[in-house]
């Protein structure tokens, strides 16, 4: 049987790839292409365990449906997306069409067919954390974009599938993963930006006052505790955060990467009213119920991160 990931050549969805393909699971993935390139699956595209790429979208239903029965997947991993806070405030119904309707599209399959459905939520659907208590999983909720909104509807309506209908579903919240393939344009991550514009030698440009926190996650740590949360029986219904349980601001990000405080501009934030200004994990329940730790410290990522952009020249 094989697996499915959706918004699997995206950025973290080819690492889930990578990391099911190398535990020999066989794996298709179904991407629309819309924030990403067919590249970003290149490694694998000759590998036997991968079955098929199919480029298509999650909200065409039909489609979707045809897919499972094709393959009748013991699971699949969730991840296509519209991820872009701001565009989420300019364009609400594209979050609420991507996020939800097309969870729902994967969820009625996932019905019929029987197929565990491991939801990729986020991390933005939190409130800011109280002074230095990381965020656990009963951390209050306040969705400050459609995207947060949305993707917290997805999850509402995951869980609602495995109360009614007893559909194995696990639903994740990582927080701000960074690492290779990620993109490092004014619509990527901040890490991937900022390294980005130091190898260009061009000013790092922080939104706002720079005090704002965040947990950041390695991609493979990512990936690892996503794939292992579809093997833990004992996770069905219930919510998972990953992080590493440190959170640096956004200042001292850009001065661990650039070291030099000159190298670094202020501009005025675009979204002030949906930025979250304090973002730590608490990730003990991911240790516990996955057996699952973080292995990539933010200095190392950071390296990785800088050598792979300085090779593909992204
Ligand atoms: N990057 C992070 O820091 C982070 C943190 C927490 C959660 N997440 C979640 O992880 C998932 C993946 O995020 P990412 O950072 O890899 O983003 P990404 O944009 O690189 O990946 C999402 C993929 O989904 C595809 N896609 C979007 N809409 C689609 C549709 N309607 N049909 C088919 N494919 C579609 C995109 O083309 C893209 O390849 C998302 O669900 C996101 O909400 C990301």
């Amino acid at each position: 049987m094989a697996t499915l990931v959706t918004g699997g050549a995206g950025f973290i969805g080819r690492w889930i790839v990578k990391n099911l393909i190398q535990n020999g699971k066989k794996v298709v993935v179904i991407d629309n292409l819309s924030n990403s390139i067919e590249e970003n699956l290149k490694e694998f595209r000759n590998h036997p365990k991968f079955k098929e790429f199919v480029i298509q979208d999650v909200r065409n239903k039909k489609f979707i449906e045809k897919l499972f029965s094709k393959y009748n997947f013991n699971s699949c991993f969730h991840l296509a997306a519209q991820i872009k806070v701001q565009e989420s405030l300019e364009y609400p119904e594209r979050s609420f069409e991507n996020n939800v309707i097309g969870t729902y599209n994967i969820l009625e399959a996932a019905r019929k067919f029987n197929t565990k459905v491991i939801l990729v939520g986020t991390c933005m659907v939190y409130d800011l954390a109280d002074s230095n208590t990381p965020i656990s999983e009963e951390h209050k909720i306040k969705p400050t974009s459609p995207y947060a909104g949305s993707k917290l509807a997805a999850e509402i309506l995951a869980l609602s599938y495995y109360y009614g209908y007893n559909l194995p579903i696990v639903i994740l919240r990582p927080f701000n993963t960074y690492g290779p393939f990620q993109k490092a344009n004014m619509e990527g991550g901040v890490v991937s930006i900022f390294v980005k514009r130091k190898i260009k030698n061009e000013k790092l440009l922080i939104f706002g006052d720079g005090t704002q926190t965040r947990d950041f996650l390695y991609v493979e740590d990512c990936a690892d505790y996503i794939v292992k949360a579809a093997e833990c029986e004992k996770c069905l219904g219930e919510i998972i955060n990953a992080g590493t349980g440190r959170d640096i601001s956004i200042i001292d990000l850009a001065k661990l990467i650039v070291g030099d405080e000159d190298r670094i501009k202020y501009i005025k934030h675009h979204h002030p009213q949906s930025e979250i200004m304090k973002l730590i994990c608490d990730n003990s329940k991911a240790k516990k119920l996955l057996n699952w730790e973080p292995k990539t410290s933010l200095e190392e990522g950071i390296l990785i991160l800088e050598n792979w952009i300085r090779k593909s020249d992204i």
